[in-house]
């Protein structure tokens, strides 16, 4: 297909190659740089940081909705850390829209953003069940927000004081999806493109949400990423075997990859913030290096409504 580098590679931002940077994420790179330009209060940042000293507290997440400005996680925080731990979380988040706007205001243009989060948990040697784990290399695809072709582009900082954030990541989807895409099911989810039943409940959807019925509407791709992220964690071969390079990511830094374009799976470090944005694939450089296209080519078959992207 001639679109991804075969090697995934650290691209250091600057004034130089900031023309650029679109074209060098949509092929599978990460922009990296060494120094967040953007601080937290120390008080903010003690918040965060001490989150992981809180008995049954640091097993989660915690998740800033900026659109809503709801934060959600927050349960075993101490009452009297909660304020400074939110604000902190929303003032990053804030910067991030901001900053990221500036970088790339052809994706600003038409994305969503979507949430922030921080993440306290050390990743070594976590007990989770396969399907959750983030030391498996995989491409994200969230169960509860579907995004009809959306991609999902990721901001990261390394909070850590001390501690490198590890990740290993494969190549990126334009090369491993002509080998692995249809063993992983994609005609079948092509077919339910076309299948009255899907067709059908299209057509009932809009009157069950309008009832405030809870529903998730998933287009052939949504259900094929889902899928997609499930059968690369479950695949020892691909585990085992496929070409990985490695990063590390020094406290302070950030960075900034499309983590549906880029298999990838964290390794080591703890207290990481993060901001997400699900970008139009209208908006990239070229519609031809979203995983989206490159599924519809394999499969001959469209598989979501442009329109759906717009909620
Ligand atoms: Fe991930």
């Amino acid at each position: 297909m001639g679109l991804a580098n075969e090697a995934v590679k650290m691209v250091q931002v600057s004034n130089a190659n900031r023309a650029d940077l679109g074209p060098a994420l949509e092929k599978g790179n990460i922009l990296f740089f060494s120094q967040t330009p953007f601080e937290l209060s120390s008080h903010g940042r003690q918040a965060l940081l001490s989150i992981a000293e809180v008995p049954g507290a640091h097993h989660k997440n915690i998740a800033f909705k900026p659109r809503a400005q709801k934060i959600t996680g927050l349960s075993h925080v101490p009452a009297n850390a909660r304020g400074a731990v939110e604000n902190a979380l929303k003032s990053y988040s804030e910067w991030a829209i901001h900053f990221v706007a500036g970088l790339l205001p052809a994706y600003a243009h038409g994305w969503q953003v979507d949430y922030a989060s921080f993440r306290p948990v050390e990743e070594e040697n976590r007990d989770l069940p396969w399907k959750k784990r983030n030391d498996l290399i995989h491409t994200d695809a969230f169960p509860s927000r579907p995004t009809h072709g959306g991609l999902i582009l990721r901001f990261f900082t390394n909070l850590n004081p001390s501690q490198d954030r590890v990740w290993v990541v494969g190549r990126p989807f334009a090369a491993i999806a002509p080998e692995h895409a249809v063993t992983a099911g994609l005609l079948k989810f092509a077919a339910q493109a076309h299948s009255p039943l899907r067709r059908a409940w299209s057509a009932v959807l809009p009157a069950a949400r309008s009832a405030g019925l809870p529903v998730t509407d998933r287009s052939p791709y949504d259900r094929f990423m889902l899928a997609f992220h499930d059968y690369l964690k479950a695949n020892a071969e691909f585990q085992n075997n496929c070409p990985k390079y490695q990063f590390r990511f020094p406290p302070g830094s950030s960075w900034m990859v499309f983590t549906d374009i880029v298999p990838h799976s964290v390794i080591s470090g703890q207290y990481a913030l993060e901001q997400t944005f699900i970008v139009s694939p209208e908006t990239l450089s070229s519609r031809a290096h979203a995983p989206i296209s490159i599924l519809e080519s394999i499969s001959g078959t469209s598989l979501a409504q442009k329109a759906a992207f717009a909620r």
